[in-house]
Order: C-alpha cells, then structure tokens, then sequence
C-alpha cells in the first residue's frame, strides 16, 4: 500500500482517487501522524498545502523514518518542501503561476521516460517557487514560467514536482503517478474490485465468526453494497433492516424491498409511517423537523435491533470522505449548516460493535463493487436520497397530503429524466413543493394552488453543485404533465442557484 501524507491540499483525495485508479491501494493521513507501522508502506506522497513553507509556522513533520529509506514523491508543497528544509531555497514567485504550462525540457529521467513526452500539459497552482534545488537536487523538468518544475535527489528514490499530476487538466498525471508508483516503487497493480471484495469477505468472516450483525438499508447505494459483503460473508447472521419512514419516493418502499429480498438479503421491512408524521404534526422548523426524524429512526431501529436474539454488531455503510482526518489550515470549528441525522451513527447505549465494510473506498469505487458482485445497475446508479428524504423538499410543516402530492411530482420529474436518458448525466434531482399558494386558471376555472420547483444538479460529491441545464422541451413536457396530472398543483419553476450559496436540499 501506499501512503499518501496530507497537508491540507484540496487535491489531496484527488491523489488517493488517481492512485487507486491504478489499481494500487493508498491510504491519507494527516502530515503530523504517521503511521506507526511504516515499514507496510511500500512508496509516500507528500500532498499540496495552503500553507507556504516560508510561514512561521510551515507544517514541519519529521520524515527521517521515510526520506532515503523509501520511494517518496513530493507535489507542490511537498516539493517546496523538501527543498526548503533541505538546503534549497524557495521565494515568492514574481509571476503567476496558476493553470496551464507545459513542460518545455525533460531530461531523460525514471519519472518522465515512459509515455510522457516534452510539451506534456501540466497544471500548476502556486504562489511560493523554487528558487534553488536542495542539496543532492537534479533538475528533471521546466515550464515556461517555473525553471524548477520537477526534480530528483541524486542517490535517493526521492522525487519532488511543482505541477499537480493529480488533477485533469495535467494530461500525462496518472502515467506520472503510474511511473512514480510501479515503475520506481516496484508497487504492484493488483488492487480491483474483485480482490477487494474477496478479501473484505475473508476479513469479514474472520471478524465477525458466528456473531449476528443488525444493518439499516436505506435504499442506497452505500448500505446496499455493504448488505452485500455482509451477506457473502456471513449469510443469515445479517439482518438488514429497511425503515418505511412514511417520506420516501412513490412506491419506493415496495419497489426497494422486494429487489433486497430478490437479491437473497434476510430483510425486514418496517412500517412505521404514523410514528414519523405523529412526530412532525405541526412541526416547520426545519432544525426540529430533522432532530425528530434522527430520533424517531434511532427509536425505531433500537426496537427492531432489540428483537434479533444477541445481535453483536451494528454494520453501516460509511465510507472514506467520512473518516479522512481532516487538516484544517485555519483551525475553527465550522458551522453547522444542516444537521445529517446519519452521519455519526447511532447512540451508545445500543452497545453494538461497529462494522464497517466500505470505510476504505470513495464512492465510486463503492458502485465497482456493487458491479463485480453483479448488483443492479440502476440500483447503484441511483441519485443520492436525504436520510430524512421528501421532509426536507416540503417547506413548512408537513401532511400526508402534501407527502402524497410531492410524490407524484418527483416521480414524474425522475420519470421523466430516464425517460429522456438525462437521469444518469444528473449527479441528484427532485422536487420541493412550497408553502405558497398561487393564483392560476384552468378550463374556466379559477385555481388557487401549490407551486413546486424541480431541482437538478451535477456535482462529485455533493460539498458544491451547480445546476443543470436541462433541455427546455424537457422541462416544458415535465411541466405540463405535472400540472395535468398532480391535483393540487397549479404552477412549477425550476431552480437555477448554485451552491454555494445555495444547498441542493431546501431545508
Ligand atoms: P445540501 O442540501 O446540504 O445537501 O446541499 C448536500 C447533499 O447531502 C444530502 N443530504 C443528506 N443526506 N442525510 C443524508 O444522508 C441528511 O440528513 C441529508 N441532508 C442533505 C443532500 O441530498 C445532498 O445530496
């Protein structure tokens, strides 16, 4: 495996993604907390930084246990700084050097020989340069603008690049990474899907023996796949819990079920509607509207936990956005904009143990095993859902009527999507049904009925989203047909903010 030291970059998961894309398996922690058990990593990447290692307080860990014992590959800060400490000298750079460049010299070197040629486009993001290579340094590559680009420390398999070979815009930055990784570090590629879910299955087996576990599948691609391991692993032992909390998409609790029970997982579906809308009666704050879901899902779950013999385990469906250890450059707590009710589990006193199959993957690695064990396409194809689903796309307080007509319009909207085979270009849509009601006419009659607004946006990972620019004629058709269709709506709008400053979600 490989170890990729973070040092508050925004393109730091963007290596881990490029690597693993190679098939190899890597790991981030924070630049100050190396892994004790070094030895079972087989090369180190030093990420990109918003510091500048001229700062008084530059982040300085001590790499004595890595540099000249390992294959060790500095990007951007981490080239700064293993010139900076080491001898060399790095400055304010006088010209920008954001963008595009393109390496104008390389010599011949382990780094570029394969497949990377002179006029290769790589993309620069600094604002500190390297005057002066450090002691040992040999000049491997130049842009234009940036004489230093890429060096090497003679006698060491240490190599050092200014550009960042992790994001799109640096064309051969995957070959770099690949040449870096197998080429120099002698790592081999044979981290798939298929290995994965082979060896999570053994693990998984080892782990939990004939322990009983208890999941909550959500409908998701996340808990599915996870089902999923479990099952291969330990059968029967799973018991997989699906909550009806009376906010989900049309048929959706029906539809979802019987495709979990077709796919041999020991499920429960419990319906527990009433006790979740009991819970709302009244409520429009949208804080309090999500605090009373996340405790009537624990309630619920707890009683259903509570009626397996000796359950010993809780799995769930975390994955690796959600355990990387963060290095925050500016240190403050940051606000709570919207509190998930499934981040962060479910309380103590359930005293399970905790599972977790899919916490070394990011998400689309999580859909390539749900393919390598031949799982539904559009199962794992599906847009993201809010744990308190249709609660928080209906403004205000909420009825089963309104619960109903929102239904009906998002199925026609996701309907509508597939149909026009715009749904997988889509990263989530749906629709939010307001508190107002507006003045129409139809045939002759007046109307005074609820508008709705759709929502489409694309987006990796949900954290910023712009929306879709959907083809007019699909909106007009998806428009019609709602008002045709859905009683009590008498006008639709579609969203056009970005977020920031917008959330996707209303609520
Ligand atoms: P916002 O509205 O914050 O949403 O821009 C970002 C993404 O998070 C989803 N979301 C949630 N997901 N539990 C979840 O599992 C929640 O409580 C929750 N709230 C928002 C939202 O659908 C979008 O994908």
């Amino acid at each position: 495996k490989v170890l990729i030291l973070d040092f508050g970059s925004q393109y730091t998961q963007l290596i881990a993604r490029r690597v693993r894309e190679l098939n190899i398996y890597c790991e981030i922690h924070p630049f100050n907390k190396i892994p004790t058990e070094i030895e079972s990593y087989k090369a180190v990447i030093l990420s990109g930084s918003p510091m500048s290692v001229r700062s008084e307080d530059a982040l300085h860990p001590d790499l004595s246990q890595i540099r000249g014992k390992k294959p060790l590959l500095g990007v951007c800060y981490g080239a700064q700084y293993l010139a900076h400490f080491s001898g060399g000298k790095v400055a304010e750079s006088n010209t920008r050097e954001y963008g595009r460049a393109n390496l104008a010299y390389v010599k011949d070197n382990e780094l570029f020989l394969e497949h990377i040629s002179e006029g290769s486009q790589v993309w620069m993001s600094h604002s500190d340069t390297i005057k002066q290579l450090p002691t040992g340094g040999q000049l491997i590559a130049s842009t234009q603008d940036v004489e230093n680009a890429a060096y090497k420390i003679e006698g060491e398999q240490t190599y050092a690049i200014q550009f960042h070979p992790e994001v799109y815009h640096s064309t051969d930055g995957k070959q770099l990474l690949e040449n870096f990784l197998v080429k120099i570090a002698d790592v081999t590629p044979d981290w798939t899907p298929n290995a994965f879910v082979e060896e999570t299955v053994e693990a998984l087996k080892t782990q939990l023996g004939d322990d009983k576990v208890v999941l909550g599948l959500s409908g998701g691609v996340d808990s599915s796949v996870a089902a999923m391991l479990l099952h291969k692993a330990i059968d029967k032992n799973l018991y997989c819990i699906f909550v009806n909390n009376g906010l989900l998409r049309k048929n959706e609790f029906t539809d979802v079920l019987k495709q979990y029970e077709g796919m041999g997982l020991n499920v429960k579906g419990v319906d527990a509607s009433a006790r979740f809308l009991d819970a709302l009666a009244g409520e429009s704050d949208p804080e309090l509207k999500r605090k009373a879901i996340g405790r009537v899902f624990i309630e619920v779950f707890d009683d259903e936990a509570h009626l397996i013999n000796d359950v010993k385990w809780l799995a769930q469906g975390t994955i690796y956005p959600d355990v990387i250890e963060s290095v925050s450059a500016t240190g403050g707590p940051s606000a709570t904009i919207k509190s998930h009710h499934n981040v962060g589990g479910l309380p103590d006193f359930m005293k399970l143990k905790i599972v977790e199959p899919l916490k070394a993957l990011f998400k689309d690695e999580v859909r390539r095993v749900g393919a390598s064990m031949d799982m539904d396409p559009q199962l794992l194809g599906r847009h993201p859902f809010p744990g308190p689903g249709l609660a928080i796309r209906i403004l205000g307080d909420l009825t089963e009527e309104k619960v109903r007509i929102l239904q009906e319009v998002d199925a026609i909207f996701i309907d509508n999507l597939r149909s026009w085979s715009l749904y997988d270009k889509v990263w989530q849509a749906g629709a939010m049904l307001l508190p107002v009601n507006s003045v129409g006419v139809m045939g002759d009659e007046r109307t005074y009925e609820k508008c709705v607004a759709l929502r489409a946006v694309e987006s990796t990972d949900g954290m910023t989203a712009d929306w879709v620019n959907l083809p007019y004629e699909f909106l007009q058709k998806t428009s019609n047909e709602i008002i045709n269709k859905v009683k009590g709506v008498n006008r639709v709008v579609y969203d056009i903010s970005s977020k920031p400053p917008a959330t996707i979600e209303w609520e």
